[in-house]
């Protein structure tokens, strides 16, 4: 990352060099902040109305109002996509600056409003997959919240990255709930499965595409509960994100998945999501 890339903070777009939050942010004290992730490819916003409304549902959680209408969010996105390349939008906002520290909502704040756009690395390599471990969710009741609160994650994250793998995927009371930053997919039976929307998850965007292009291919596919057990037996288990779409798991805990290659229905689902971009642009 360069020190003169431009982005947008709080009505500006300046170099990331100069762009500087208060100490007294209740983003940086409390983690009261909420964040966006939104791929571009071809220069497009992929996906624009469902993030926002992802975004309206993570700001109304935490009780914030919404500064900018869809039109001023799209300006300033718009204003910070560097053509050439695919990227992501990176947007946080949080309750802002209060006079002093207090847990309880200042009476008056003007929110904290950040975004870039960096570069991402869809995972391309059609012969590679990843390893990841399964972990124990530790995280709170809300995790539908897109919070900037990702202690839990990144702790998760860490203890699979120090094994050598590339994701945790997370187990809450036996069953399957995501990854530290992926919705998990398994094959099991032949049919595509995945955690239905709740609480305990968030509601992913690429999850959505693949639920609909499954139905559009007829693939058979079900929104369900997924044990830890079934998944050790599930014939390929996918991540899924924005910065990296559609990753296969070749490793689980040590033990090979689809033997230890990208299984053939995620050849097909990446394949239906590789021209589904195309045919956006
Ligand atoms: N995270 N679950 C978690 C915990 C995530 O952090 C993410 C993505 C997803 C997938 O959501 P989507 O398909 O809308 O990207 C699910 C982003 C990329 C991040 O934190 O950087």
């Amino acid at each position: 990352m360069t020190a003169n890339k431009s982005v947008y903070l709080n009505g500006e777009i300046l170099p990331i060099s100069e762009a500087k939050v208060s100490v007294m942010d209740r983003g940086f004290l409390f983690g009261d902040s909420i964040y966006e992730v939104i791929p571009v490819y071809g220069n497009k916003l992929f996906r624009f109305e469902e993030h926002l409304s992802r975004l309206q549902n993570s700001l109304s959680a935490i009780q914030l109002a919404n500064p900018h209408s869809a039109q001023q969010w799209l300006d300033i996105f718009n204003s910070l996509l560097e053509p050439g390349y695919d990227q992501a939008i990176y947007l946080q906002i949080s309750r802002g600056v209060a006079e002093k520290r207090d847990h309880a909502f200042p009476t008056l704040t003007i929110p904290t409003v950040f975004a870039m756009s960096s570069p991402i690395e869809p995972f391309t390599d059609l012969n590679k997959g990843v390893k990841a471990i399964s972990v124990d969710d530790i995280r709170w009741q809300n995790c539908y919240i897109k919070s900037t609160n990702l202690l839990a994650n990144i702790l998760l994250r860490q203890q699979a990255v120090e094994k050598g793998c590339a994701e945790a995927i997370m187990i809450k009371d036996g069953y399957l709930t995501e990854g530290a930053a992926s919705n998990v997919f398994a094959v099991i039976d032949g049919v595509l499965l995945t955690p239905p929307k709740s609480a305990g998850i968030i509601a992913g965007i690429t999850r959505d595409v693949i639920l609909e292009l499954a139905q559009i291919h007829s693939i058979p596919y079900s929104e369900d509960i997924i044990s830890l057990d079934a998944l050790q037996t599930a014939s390929e288990i996918w991540l899924a994100s924005s910065t990296r779409e559609i990753v296969p798991v070749i490793e689980l805990d040590g033990q090979p998945i689809s033997e230890a290659a990208p299984g053939p229905l995620w050849h097909t689902m990446n394949q239906l999501f590789q021209d589904f971009k195309k045919s956006l642009s």
